[in-house]
């Protein structure tokens, strides 16, 4: 069956960070409430003069250069994101433009916490018919946060990932199987409702310099995101025939830390299996799994011939899982990593 590969890794967070302690100075919150609820320590936030395309083509400069590769042999770079440059065109192209990558048609998808895992799946099509595909996971979300609402500001930081998938010649990660889906009928629970076709930018958003607010009932995405990443995981594994006992590393997407225990407990995972970084850089939505892969590999904890599983869930409701397996260690590049 033929297969591809993640062959390099980049990833970029802003050198700004923001603590707990820094957030209740300007909301009513505190460092043990966001400990004890989230697991979050801290998250990195865009400096002024950064953008979404600007973060990208960092991390995306740092895929290609480690791995000694060639922008100009980019046949797509695909982009996930739900924080755009804006609303037209497509961040993929100013990526393309600062890459150089003129021969490379480039394309936005929507992000959300599973954005990565569905567009790695469209990668991967696009790679077995001989492509070379850039995938960037990206999200500037401190500048779409209502401030006004802790119960969701709190949760979220900034950054951009890129991994460069190409058929399988025996190298890298291997995508080995992937599942994802989506659940239209609650788009309610979770979502930006302002300046699309439906709702106008209210006013005193605008007054306030604020373009977009995210909208989240935090509650219910807890109990659907522990439900249907544990359901995608262990459809994936039944697919492959394989029990959760061969598996090396969860890679899940870094929602909160509560999150991802109750996903490990529900499939009866061992926590010291489950990557987690969540507390140096909060959820990263699409970019995030992204950074977990590009940290793990930095710090030496994948070994060649392991086995990962990654999860996520996010808005939509979409979510996903992936087996990969690991055929060598790719080249990785993680710029503004916490030591
Ligand atoms: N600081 C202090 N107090 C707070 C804060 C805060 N930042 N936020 C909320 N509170 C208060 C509330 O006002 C409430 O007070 P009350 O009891 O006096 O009314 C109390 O804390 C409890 O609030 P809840 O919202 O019920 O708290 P909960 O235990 O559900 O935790 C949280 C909230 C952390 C958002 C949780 O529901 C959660 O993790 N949900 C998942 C959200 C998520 O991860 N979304 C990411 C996008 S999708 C994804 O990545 C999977």
């Amino acid at each position: 069956m033929a297969t591809s590969a993640i062959v390099s890794i980049g990833a970029y967070v802003p050198s700004r960070v923001v603590t707990n302690d820094d957030l209740s100075k300007i909301m009513d919150t505190s460092d043990e409430w966001i400990r004890t609820r989230t697991g979050i320590h801290q998250r990195h936030m865009a400096v002024a003069e950064e953008t979404t395309a600007s973060m990208s083509f960092n991390a995306a400069q740092a895929a290609l250069e480690t791995a000694a590769m060639d922008a100009g042999d980019l046949d797509w770079i695909l982009l996930c994101t739900d924080t755009p440059e804006m609303w037209t065109p497509a961040t993929a192209c100013f990526v393309q433009e600062s890459l150089h990558a003129k021969k490379a048609s480039a394309i936005d998808l929507t992000g959300g916490c599973a954005g990565f895992l569905q567009t790695l799946e469209l990668a991967d099509a696009a790679a077995q018919l001989g492509k070379t595909v850039m995938v960037i996971g990206t999200e500037l979300l401190s500048r779409s946060m209502d401030w006004s609402d802790r119960s969701t500001a709190v949760l979220f930081g900034d950054g951009a990932g890129a991994v460069i998938v190409t058929p399988d010649r025996g190298h890298g990660i291997q995508l080995t199987h992937s599942r994802t889906y989506s659940d239209g009928s609650q788009t309610e629970i979770l979502q930006k409702p302002y300046g699309g076709t439906r709702h106008a930018i209210p006013p005193e958003i605008v007054a306030h310099g604020g373009h977009h607010r995210i909208h989240m009932e935090g509650r219910k995405v807890f109990r659907h995101a522990v439900h249907r990443m544990s359901q995608a995981a262990r459809e994936v594994l039944a697919d492959m025939n394989m029990d959760v006992d061969t598996i090396d590393w969860v890679v899940p997407h870094q929602a909160n830390q509560r999150i991802l225990t109750a996903v490990a407990d529900a499939l009866h995972i061992p926590m010291d299996k489950v990557f987690s970084h969540v507390e140096n850089y909060a959820n990263t939505g699409s970019a995030s799994i992204i950074l977990a892969l590009a940290d793990m590999f930095q710090q030496d904890l994948i070994l060649p011939q392991q086995r990962l599983i990654s999860i996520a869930f996010g808005d939509g409701f979409s979510w996903g899982s992936a087996i990969w397996t690991v055929q060598s260690l790719p080249p990785t590049r993680f710029i503004g990593r916490d030591q």
